[in-house]
């Protein structure tokens, strides 16, 4: 039997225009094995989180929800800042866990990826969004979180990825984020 389709919605929370984050967002389609489909996010016009904006959402926002609901599962690539994630992925995740008792997450997928110029490779920023997960009750992959250290070696100068192993643990993780998936979808 041939296993179901998956869509993977997919952000990374950078928006300056060099980001490694987003260069990695940008390869992860190519990556996607047979039967998964990678959704990049755009979450440039996403404004500052204001309760007083929440209705209705800023179309943006409208759009990002839309899109994680209609995905099977989520792929977060976030970069680190202090230890912890960018203040744009938390934006990203604190308006898509608008309204509570029908927020986009819930129930969700998750997996998690990042580069940063030092050596854990965003690790903190991932161990970081733990917490948000269980508020939203989302179901985190834990094997493999992709991490991508000295992230200035891992593409060429057009932004393709270059780096083997971040290739390859980039196509694990969607493999298994989709088996994931598959596993949890309630009839
Ligand atoms: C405010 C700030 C805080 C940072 N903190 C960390 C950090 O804690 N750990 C780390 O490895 N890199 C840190 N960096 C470096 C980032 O990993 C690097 O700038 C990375 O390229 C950001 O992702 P981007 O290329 O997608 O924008 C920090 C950068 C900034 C601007």
């Amino acid at each position: 039997m041939t296993a179901a389709p998956v869509t993977i919605a997919a952000f990374a929370g950078s928006l300056r225009k060099g980001s490694y984050n987003q260069m990695l967002l940008r390869n992860t389609p190519s990556l996607a094995p047979a039967g998964v489909t990678v959704a990049p996010i755009d979450i440039s016009g996403i404004p500052l989180f204001n309760q007083d904006m929440e209705e209705p959402p800023p179309p943006p926002v409208a759009r990002m929800r839309e899109a994680i609901k209609a995905a099977d599962a989520l792929l977060i690539i976030t970069p680190e800042y202090n230890w912890s994630m960018s203040g744009v992925t938390k934006n990203v995740v604190d308006w898509a866990s608008r309204p509570p008792d029908d927020s986009c997450l819930n129930d969700k997928c998750v997996g998690l990826a990042g580069c940063s110029r030092g050596y854990f490779g965003t690790a903190r920023a991932k161990i970081a969004l733990l917490p948000c997960f269980v508020f939203t009750g989302m179901h985190v992959l834990d094997d493999p979180m992709v991490h991508v250290a000295h992230e200035e070696n891992a593409f060429d100068e057009t932004g393709l990825l270059t780096d083997e192993r971040v290739k390859s643990d980039m196509q694990e993780l969607l493999t298994n984020l989709a088996a994931f998936a598959r596993r949890m979808k309630r009839p």
